[in-house]
């Protein structure tokens, strides 16, 4: 059900749930200091509860709640890239957002940019609420929702959802772990590797050297944002030949390409992924949910382009494929 911004407040401090617009994806808000109300979004998500949420501050001066201090390539990245698309993981306040944090010693933290995600926040901490714990607004494992009516396509009706039309990003914030000793991209997304490391004035370490020391992050499992068809990723030759051998037998697959790729029969299912990294980052989960909508049991993708542009589009495809 569409609620207006006042009642989102309201029902967030009053410890329900909330799903809500940003630039990136839609979330499904709680207020991040109640334990029982995070605990309601692990359940209707149906995620494991030491998978932490990122918890989501109005500004850079309300992130002192949550993280015990602020290092300084955190303080040039919020410079940079805040408000939008980038969660920082930081070392957390103990006793705050516990259940939120999964019981980890760090916390995520986003400051969004959407006008309506902002005013949600700005209303909600009048009211005393200093954050809002949300992971995307989907069950677990599934895509993530870039609509409102995505939200009431995974959640019913039932669920209280402030509208804010569809997402300018479309696939999720690029995530930065600085409570290591070297800064790791966790999760590439809405702002690129290269833009994040020019703004540090260093690289990133390899994950894998920094592995011991790794959370958990749902972001990162191998298997993640699927569609109920099985989705598979080839470049455009490969895609040619299996069509070739394939014939006319093309009932229940659904290709979805750059390139114009030639096709046996009249009736395959075609989708077009757009050819600015930016558009297809910003239409990937719409189109996989309306591909997906058709019942086609296999969703042929052309493997994206190599370019850094390409990387959070790439990474959602490929986790999309391994499920
Ligand atoms: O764009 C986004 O980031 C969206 C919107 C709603 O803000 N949110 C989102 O949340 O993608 P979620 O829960 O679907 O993904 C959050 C990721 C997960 O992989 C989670 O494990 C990781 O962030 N994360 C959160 N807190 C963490 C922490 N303390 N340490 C490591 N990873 C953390
Ligand atoms: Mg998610």
């Amino acid at each position: 059900m569409l609620i207006t911004l006042a009642q989102a407040a309201q029902a967030l401090k009053e410890g329900q749930l909330v799903a809500f617009p940003t630039e990136t994806v839609y979330g499904l808000g709680a207020d991040a200091n109640n334990d029982a109300a995070v605990s309601a979004v692990f359940a209707a998500k149906g995620r494991p509860a030491h998978h932490p949420l990122i918890v989501h501050v109005q500004n850079a001066a309300q992130a002192a709640h949550f993280a015990t201090h602020l290092p300084p390539l955190a303080e040039r990245l919020m410079q940079h890239f805040w408000p939008g698309p980038l969660t920082l993981i930081l070392p957390r306040h103990p006793g705050v957002a516990t259940a939120a944090a999964g019981g980890q010693a760090s916390i995520g933290l986003r400051c969004p940019a959407h006008p309506v995600a902002q005013a949600l926040l700005q209303a909600a901490q009048a009211l005393g609420v200093s954050g809002v714990a949300a992971p995307s607004a989907n069950r677990f494992g599934r895509i993530s929702p870039t609509t409102a009516a995505h939200v009431a396509d995974d959640f019913g009706d039932s669920l209280a959802v402030l509208d804010g039309g569809p997402c300018e990003v479309g696939i999720e914030s690029s995530i930065v772990d600085l409570s290591r000793t070297d800064p790791v991209l966790l999760r590439p997304g809405g702002i690129s590797r290269a833009d994040l490391q020019a703004a540090m004035g260093q690289r990133f370490a390899d994950p894998e050297a920094m592995a011991q020391e790794a959370p958990r992050a749902s972001g990162t499992l191998q298997a993640h944002y699927a569609p109920r068809a099985k989705l598979r990723l080839m470049d455009a030759r490969t895609l040619d030949t299996a069509l070739q051998v394939l014939g006319a037998d093309v009932d229940g697959i659904a290709l979805y390409t750059r390139q114009a790729i030639r096709v046996p029969g009249r009736s395959m299912r075609r989708y077009a992924m757009p050819h600015d990294a930016r558009v297809a980052a910003r239409r990937l989960f719409a189109d996989l949910r309306e591909i997906d909508a058709t019942g086609v049991r296999l969703i042929w993708v052309e493997t994206p382009p190599d370019g850094p542009e390409w990387e959070g589009v790439h990474d959602r495809l490929r986790r999309a494929a391994a499920a």
